[in-house]
């Protein structure tokens, strides 16, 4: 007889949950996923899996001992992807609690929910770590070697997360690792994370929807993979022979800078550059008009500038291509995505301006 596979994937609404999900429902897994209340049920990403057979959907939440172990008790999985949090850094600075009782301690309450339910034998455990654990960074490119350097409450926090991981491994032999990952984005990014905030903000002034996009470090370099291929890598981690910790990147490094460029290209505006630090404008060569700015609003008190992983062991262990999607195709996609939803939103357009316009305006971050 074949062993069941079970899936609990905490943080399924996200951008990676919802690719998770579709991918494990493809192998044959039943998927379960935790939800949270709120005033709006609006799960745009997941939207189309609900009411697939294998596909299910619990409230817990990771500021919740009691919800996780009562689920994991219940669902009684055989994997375990630990993908919920505050992922959002600049937020991170302004609810540094928060971000600490969910990217830490609810590590911690996950791994007590499958010690608890006596599953630490048969239920494997993925951690999403991160590349900001390498923060300020000390080496580059980095690897799973390179020392740890946090700087900021959402890095430091994940640390923990880091750390604790490592010791049920060692401590109760549990299969736990964590995925190294560096920036993955798609056309399911949330709007406020810089490569869909260009992408969106490049299809509304390509579409005349808005003037002028305020970005703030320009010079910031990313790794940037696409997450449709990084979700799979967070399977092979746990279905590699033995428990391990992995670095999950492309390989390659850009500026915010580059990725605009680009972006607005692919949206019909050539862009050229002028001034510098927080007087750089990005000007429509068309038409002289400014449509990128510098606001001091997205500036961070410590910021990551130069991220560059280096996926060899992946590769190598895992079979894994980390040139599947290149930077080109992904900014491609994510143009292409949002130049139709632009044009194509008329209803939830209206909350859509309203965003915009925050942006814009440096509102929300
Ligand atoms: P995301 O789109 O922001 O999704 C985060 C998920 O966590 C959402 O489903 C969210 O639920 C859920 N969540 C937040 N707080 C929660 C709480 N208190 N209890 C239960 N669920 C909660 O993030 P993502 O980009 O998919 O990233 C997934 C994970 O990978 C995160 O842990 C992130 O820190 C980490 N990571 C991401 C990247 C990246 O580049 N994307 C790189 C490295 C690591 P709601 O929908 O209800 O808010
Ligand atoms: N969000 C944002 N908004 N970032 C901006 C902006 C802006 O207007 N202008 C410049 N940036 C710079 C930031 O200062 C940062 O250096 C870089 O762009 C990337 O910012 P984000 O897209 O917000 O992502 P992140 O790298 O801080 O965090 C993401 O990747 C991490 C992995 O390295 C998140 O997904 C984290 O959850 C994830 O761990």
């Amino acid at each position: 007889m074949v062993d069941k596979k079970i899936a609990l994937i905490t943080g399924v609404t996200g951008q990676d949950g919802s690719y998770l999900s579709e991918f494990l429902l493809e192998k044959g897994y039943e998927v379960h996923g935790t939800i949270r209340r709120s005033s709006v049920d609006y799960r745009e990403r997941i939207a189309h899996l609900e009411g697939t057979p294998n596909f299910h959907l619990h409230y817990a939440d990771m500021g919740d001992s009691m919800s996780l172990v009562k689920l994991v008790g219940k669902v009684q999985p055989t994997e375990i992807y630990n993908l919920a949090a505050q992922s959002h850094v600049q937020v991170s600075f302004d609810a540094p609690e928060f971000t600490a009782d969910v990217d830490a301690v609810g590590v911690l309450r996950v791994l007590e929910a499958v010690r608890t339910n006596h599953l630490e034998k048969t239920c494997k455990i993925y951690q999403a770590s991160t590349s900001e654990l390498y923060g300020k960074v000390e080496e580059v490119p980095q690897n799973e070697n390179t020392p740890f350097h946090p700087y900021s409450p959402y890095a430091i926090a994940k640390l923990y997360g880091y750390w604790m991981i490592k010791e049920y491994r060692e401590a109760y032999g549990m299969f736990c690792c964590s995925g190294i990952l560096f920036n993955h984005e798609s056309e399911r990014r949330g709007e406020t994370f810089v490569t869909r905030k260009i992408t969106l903000a490049a299809a509304r002034i390509a579409q005349g929807k808005q003037d002028c996009l305020y970005l703030g470090n320009l010079d910031s370099l990313r790794d940037w993979g696409y997450a449709k291929d990084y979700v799979e890598c967070m399977w092979l981690i746990l279905q590699y022979d033995r428990p391990e910790d992995f670095v999950i990147a492309t390989g390659v490094q850009h500026t915010v800078r580059e990725f605009a460029t680009l972006a607005f290209q692919y949206a019909g505006i050539e862009l050229k550059w002028e001034g510098e630090g927080v007087d750089e404008r990005g000007i429509n060569v068309a038409n002289g008009k400014v449509v990128v700015a510098v606001s001091e609003d997205f500036y961070r008190p410590t910021d990551v500038v130069n991220l560059w992983g280096d996926p060899s062991k992946a590769k190598r262990e895992l079979g894994w291509n980390p040139q599947k999607t290149t930077f080109e195709e992904l900014v491609k996609i994510m143009v292409a995505s949002d130049m139709q939803k632009v044009a194509a939103d008329h209803v939830a357009g209206v909350m859509r301006t309203n965003l915009a316009e925050y942006l814009e305006k440096g509102v929300v971050k």
